[in-house]
């Protein structure tokens, strides 16, 4: 069975994306690109939007937004409800971001971050489990800040 992941930059971020995509790729996941498709300006947020419906619409279980910092498409992102998006310029938080956020989307910024350290980031993510527990507990909580 593949595994769906979706994947979507603004032009800040295109040249990345294609390189993430390939280690995706590689990692023998099947990537949904939700654009943008060229290095022409787009609005970060419609991005961001659009992959996070393949999330909250069950298309995908995660996703990875990239703009220029991560900034933009992380504030975006958080903005729907469902969305836990992590901000993540390193490693170590990356794995965080899923054993004790459940993040179910990280935003990289492709301006700040070489692209071997983004792979590194993409893979300490994607290699870690939510450890449930007391982090299920404060999960809950932030997730009920929605209602
Ligand atoms: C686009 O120039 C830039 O603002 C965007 O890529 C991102 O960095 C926003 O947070």
């Amino acid at each position: 069975m593949s595994k769906l992941i979706a994947i979507g930059c603004d032009h800040g971020g295109f040249e990345l994306k294609g390189q993430i995509s390939e280690l995706l790729t590689e990692l023998g996941f099947e990537v949904v690109d939700c654009g943008c498709f060229s290095n022409a300006s787009v609005d970060y947020p419609d991005i961001a939007k659009t992959l996070c419906e393949k999330i909250t619409g069950g298309e995908c279980k995660k996703g990875i937004l990239i703009c220029g910092t991560g900034i933009g498409m992380s504030i975006a992102a958080n903005k729907i409800n469902g969305i836990r998006c992590a901000h993540c310029t390193d490693t170590f938080s990356a794995q965080m971001a899923a054993e004790h956020n459940n993040a179910n989307v990280i935003a990289l910024g492709a301006r700040i971050t070489g692209s071997e350290l983004a792979k590194c980031i993409v893979k300490s993510w994607l290699n870690a489990d939510f450890l449930g527990g007391r982090h299920a507990e404060r999960v809950n909580k932030i997730m009920a800040l929605e209602k």
